[in-house]
């Protein structure tokens, strides 16, 4: 049996190498995983004690509209609770947005290199991803605006971009927002906001109040620690919402997540306490990526893509075999940079030293 046109030949997601596969396949006990953008810290402590309250819960279906959480966090964002919808990670959300505009044959407009769902998520519903090169790691958006045409219905911007790491400014930004066509959704992915400490990055959702033609996507998965759980969210007008809401799974957030992120939403001295320490490791990596002479892309978000000037997975084996998971960034676009996260301070040294071990085998 042959499977629809839209999925024959689709690329498979290639996550990042877990911990568990490599200590089974290289028979290696101390591993640090620096692949996936998760947060060293774990999470708030908050969320332990919130989830032994529900231990006599787990027979019952969580509540679709996710109430708790979306009180919570309406307060904490400032936001009227109607502009919220939850998903099973914003990779959710991001499907559901494909799966809510699209028709086959329609564009959907996005950067190359950026997160690969934008463009997984537009074939799977038989439509067109049409890709605008970055500028120097950046989203250009006015080559971005040129691509829209009658048939264009998304537009994604990932800020902080993945895996370059860069953000477009609130000004750029504004400016884009102002001359998009009333027929395109312009999906502004933050899956790294929480971490971005730049002055000139954008407050999204001051934007939304006069813009009803954009979503902001954010996650419990990255500086919040809660991976595991799988909870996203995405920011809109109510009207984007309700029609979101239509292809929404029933139950789609569990009852665990939305009691962890719940929990989560109100350490705020947590999330400070994360966003400092990944501004003290970027600090900590780039001076010696200075020191050693390798470039790399400003790191907004907490992963820094770094060109190592050698063969990307030859540099990703060699730390792999030293028990030290990065991302290559063959499959990511930049065949010669690496892609690292940000630990704690001794996974950051140690990060460096096998770098650098490399670096002077091999030369640079
Ligand atoms: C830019 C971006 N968007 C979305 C996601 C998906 O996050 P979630 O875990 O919420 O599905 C990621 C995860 O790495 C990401 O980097």
């Amino acid at each position: 049996m042959q499977p629809k046109a839209s999925v024959r030949g689709l690329p498979l997601y290639k996550p990042g190498k877990s911990l568990e596969e490599v200590k089974r396949e290289l028979g290696l006990e101390d591993v640090i995983k620096l692949a996936s953008n998760e947060n060293p810290f774990g999470c708030s402590p908050r969320v332990w004690k919130a989830l032994e309250e529900i231990k006599g819960e787990f027979q019952y279906y969580p509540e679709g509209a996710a109430p708790e959480l979306r009180e919570k966090l309406a307060e904490h964002l400032e936001v009227d609770p109607r502009r919220l919808i939850f998903g099973n990670g914003s990779d959710e959300i991001v499907q559901m947005l494909a799966r809510t505009y699209l028709e086959p044959g329609d564009e959907s407009v996005m950067a190359d290199f950026t997160f690969p769902r934008y463009d997984t998520v537009t074939r799977i519903e038989g439509g067109v991803p049409v890709v605008v090169p970055l500028r120097e790691g950046v989203h250009d958006l006015e080559g971005m605006l040129a691509a829209i045409t009658e048939k264009t219905r998304l537009v994604w911007i990932c800020n902080p971009n993945n895996p370059t790491g860069t953000i477009v400014s609130q000004d750029a930004l504004s400016d884009f927002l102002d001359r998009i066509p009333p027929h395109v959704l312009v999906v502004l992915d933050e899956a790294y906001y929480e971490y971005v400490t730049d002055s000139t990055y954008p407050d999204s959702i001051s934007l939304l109040d006069y813009n009803p033609q954009i979503i902001i996507l954010r996650t419990f998965s990255k500086i919040y620690g809660l991976a595991a759980f799988r909870v996203g969210y995405g920011i809109a007008h109510p009207d984007v919402i309700a029609e979101l809401e239509r292809v929404r799974e029933p139950f789609n957030v569990n009852r665990l997540a939305q009691k962890a992120a719940a929990a989560a939403v109100e350490d705020e001295a947590f999330v400070l306490y994360c966003r400092n320490q990944n501004r003290m490791g970027i600090k900590q990596m780039t001076e010696k990526f200075d020191e050693w002479g390798l470039s790399y892309f400003p790191a907004h978000g907490n992963f820094i893509l770094v060109d190592t000037g050698h063969p990307a997975d030859e540099v990703f084996q060699h730390l792999l075999h030293r028990g030290v998971i990065v991302r290559s960034g063959v499959h990511l676009g930049f065949p010669e940079h690496i892609r690292v996260t940000v630990g704690k301070k001794e996974q950051n040294e140690r990060f460096l030293e096998e770098l650098h071990a490399f670096l002077q085998k091999r030369g640079k």
